[in-house]
């Protein structure tokens, strides 16, 4: 039986997409700034988020309206899919959320093509000799980034291993588990910390540095790559059964929840000086939930439970001491996110990948069982 807080925070949610919905409309909101969500274009790694909240509410509510702007919302991403420049690796998260989850919820066969075309556009990042995906694209004239892979990248795999499933062909797959081992091999560390950025010669595919990218240093612990690291092997391990993975999304799972502070929602990052300011990242804490309760489900009835009861007790405290429900001067659900605090952008603000995961978190307390 779904806990009593879980239904009310459901309702609350609801209550606030209702109408921060008519505002926000077919767009793509990133981060809440002085309570307003701010637009991005649509080729922004976070176009997935919005649409793939409302297709989550739309599952339990059935309001066509919400329906409509997550589809408005795949339609206007079709002119990213032919921009060779705007694209990079995050298509994972922005199609797996749109076309992909359209696809399942509806067996629209648009948004299935959309998604395979996708998948091969992904695939084609992959640098044989280094056996990464390629993260960005330059980010200016000259840069020259051919070598950079980042953690966050272990939630696109999704998207290719669904491509082997649906087509057969197991090119994707392939590609995928190879980029999951050199996450095992460059990115996870013995202690379960996890490295933001990590450079290869991206024509011999040899390691060249690691980077600290959104974190504080190389070597800290930035809490967001750590959450994604948590969900991402959790998730390689869902698709492939190969126990190295799930191995992995325990050790991380491990770190995170050792360097948790007394509310469980974790700092920006879990290892740095006490001179540099402790901000949260709720968005962290609510990725790391939702991979949580799905490596719970994963780890057997022994261990499960260690991981489902974090996640648990960390979405309440998000709900309880984070969540914004009845304010209508705030557009965003859960507070006290940081997007990347090395470059001083989106401290301490509402993140629409904080609010979706936390969604979809409560959404897995009250038994929905798609994958991201
Ligand atoms: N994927 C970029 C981030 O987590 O901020």
């Amino acid at each position: 039986m779904t806990e009593k807080w879980v239904e009310e925070a459901w309702s609350k949610v609801s209550e606030k997409v209702g109408r921060t919905s008519a505002k926000i409309g077919a767009n793509f909101p990133h981060a809440s700034i002085d309570g307003k969500y701010k637009l991005e274009a649509p080729h922004w790694w976070t176009a997935g988020f919005w649409p793939g909240l409302l297709w989550l509410l739309h599952r339990d509510s059935q309001d066509e309206s919400l329906k409509g702007i997550a589809e408005e919302c795949e339609a206007k991403l079709d002119k990213v899919i032919t921009d060779y420049y705007k694209l990079d690796h995050d298509m994972g998260f922005m199609w797996t959320l749109t076309s992909l989850t359209n696809y399942k919820f509806t067996g629209n066969e648009d948004s299935k093509r959309r998604a395979l075309l996708v998948a091969t556009i992904l695939l084609g990042r992959f640098n044989v000799n280094g056996n990464y995906i390629r993260a960005w694209n330059p980010w200016f004239e000259g840069n020259e980034n051919s070598g950079w892979a980042i953690i966050d990248c272990m939630m696109n795999l999704p998207l290719l291993y669904w491509a082997s499933e649906e087509t057969g062909d197991p090119r994707f797959k392939n590609a995928a588990m190879k980029h999951a081992d050199m996450v095992l091999e460059y990115f996870i560390r013995e202690d379960g910390a996890v490295h933001h950025i990590v450079r290869f010669d991206s024509a011999t595919g040899e390691h060249a540095e690691n980077i600290g990218g959104q974190g504080y240093a190389p070597y800290s612990a930035w809490s967001r790559g750590t959450a994604w690291a948590i969900y991402g092997m959790a998730l390689s391990y869902h698709y492939t059964g190969e126990e190295r993975y799930l191995q992995a999304s325990k050790r991380v799972a491990h770190f995170l929840l050792s360097h948790l502070p007394e509310d469980m929602v974790p700092h920006w990052d879990m290892r740095i000086p006490d001179d540099v300011p402790k901000y949260r990242d709720s968005s962290a804490g609510a990725i790391a939930a939702s991979g949580l309760l799905l490596l719970g489900e994963k780890a057997g009835p022994v261990e499960g439970p260690l991981y489902r009861d974090g996640a648990v007790a960390m979405l309440k405290s998000l709900y309880e001491n984070y969540g914004d429900w009845e304010n209508e001067a705030e557009d965003g659900l859960i507070l006290h996110g940081t997007g990347h605090y090395p470059e001083n952008s989106n401290v301490d603000v509402p993140l629409i990948y904080g609010d979706y995961y936390f969604v979809e978190g409560l959404a897995r307390l009250k038994g929905y069982d798609g994958l991201f």
